[in-house]
């Protein structure tokens, strides 16, 4: 159950899988393969023509992201979106993230999506530190929400209540106005 939403941005806890959304991002790798963590349950849930159609792509540098249809899943649209992996915050990773989720969101305009649910990318098998990640992913969304009209919905989808507890403090930090529901 998506909670408050302010600025248009709110915290879902649960499986990004079971979204019904325009388009749902995935922590893609460069190869666009189906991996484990949230790549692989959304590649599960879509069917095989997903792993087709990103091998008809081929490959997606990091800090970039690539649009495919949603196949089987509830979401019209997948957005893979290829995040840094962590070594150590001196080689840019902090600006690789922003800019995975600043393409995701044109991608997601240029369709005019509705709403966009973004797992927290770069967080699981490429070892960015949560705290910051959720700050890059906050920051980045509420600067490309306040000059654009598409999306007009993001939601920060997580795993674990945890997460969503980051997500919460930085919304609270960055637009003063989130409550925990
Ligand atoms: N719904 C929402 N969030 C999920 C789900 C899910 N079903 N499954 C995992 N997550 C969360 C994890 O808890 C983590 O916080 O997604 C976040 C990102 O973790 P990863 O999936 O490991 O992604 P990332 O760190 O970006 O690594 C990408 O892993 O699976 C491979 O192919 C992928 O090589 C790529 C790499």
């Amino acid at each position: 159950m998506p909670q408050a939403t302010v600025n248009r941005m709110s915290v879902h806890v649960g499986d990004i899988t079971a979204l019904d959304v325009d388009v749902v991002v995935n922590a893609a790798n460069e190869a666009l393969r189906p991996g484990g963590g949230v790549c692989g349950a959304i590649h599960r849930a879509a069917g095989p023509a997903l792993a087709q159609a990103c091998r008809r792509l081929g490959h997606c540098a990091p800090g970039g992201a690539v649009l495919t249809p949603g196949f089987g899943l509830k979401a019209r649209h997948v957005i893979h979106a290829v995040g840094p992996v962590w070594h150590g915050g001196a080689s840019g990773e902090a600006e690789l993230l922003a800019s995975c989720y600043r393409t995701a969101l044109e991608l997601a305009a240029d369709i005019e999506a509705e709403d966009i649910a973004f797992p927290a990318i770069s967080t699981g098998v490429f070892g960015f530190p949560p705290a910051e990640a959720t700050d890059v992913a906050v920051a980045t969304s509420r600067a490309w929400l306040a000059a654009h009209p598409w999306p007009r919905r993001v939601i920060f989808c997580c795993f674990d209540q945890a997460m969503g507890a980051l997500y919460r403090a930085s919304l609270a930090r960055r637009t003063g106005r989130y409550r925990s529901g």
